[in-house]
């Protein structure tokens, strides 16, 4: 149904906004969070070269619990403020990890991982959870990464209300 998003030779800006545009017909008509989130999870792990987890984690209240998501089965829980994900959380701030290595507490799902992306997904300035993506290349996402996958969650937030 959805084509890889672009070719390797396009810009990462152009494969986002092609990612984008296939990201608002695949989720248009429909607002339920788990469809949308699992349809979203598999769009962007079909696109995207170079990534080994893409999914969410959703807040609970209390902490987040993992949600839709592609790749090899992942930690359940992630405490507000530990790990990547915690962080994003906690901040609402996006984070991009260079090197995993190097990020103190990192939570190791998949021993691959080598670099990762957080965005946290807001509603009305509420944590509503978080995206993540890892990859097995070291600097995977830089800032381009951090302005598409923004638009992409904006996309998938926006959907849910419709
Ligand atoms: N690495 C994440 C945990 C989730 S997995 O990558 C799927 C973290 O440090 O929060």
């Amino acid at each position: 149904m959805f084509a890889v998003a672009a070719s390797r030779a396009a810009s990462k800006a152009e494969q986002y906004a092609e990612l984008a545009e296939q990201a608002e017909g695949l989720l248009a008509g429909e607002r339920d969070r788990i469809a949308n989130a699992a349809n979203f999870a598999a769009l962007v792990w079909h696109a995207l070269p170079a990534i080994n987890w893409c999914g969410f984690y959703f807040f609970d209240g209390n902490e987040l619990v993992v949600g839709p998501f592609q790749g090899k089965p992942a930690c359940v829980r992630i405490a507000l403020g530990k790990g990547v994900c915690g962080t994003a959380a906690a901040t609402h701030e996006t984070q991009v990890v260079r090197d995993v290595h190097t990020f103190p507490g990192h939570i190791a799902c998949d021993v691959a991982s080598r670099s990762e992306i957080v965005v946290p997904l807001l509603e009305g300035g509420r944590l509503m959870g978080v995206w993540d993506v890892d990859s097995p290349d070291v600097a995977r996402f830089d800032e381009e990464d951090r302005a598409g996958m923004q638009r992409l969650c904006a996309i998938f937030m926006e959907s849910l209300r419709g």
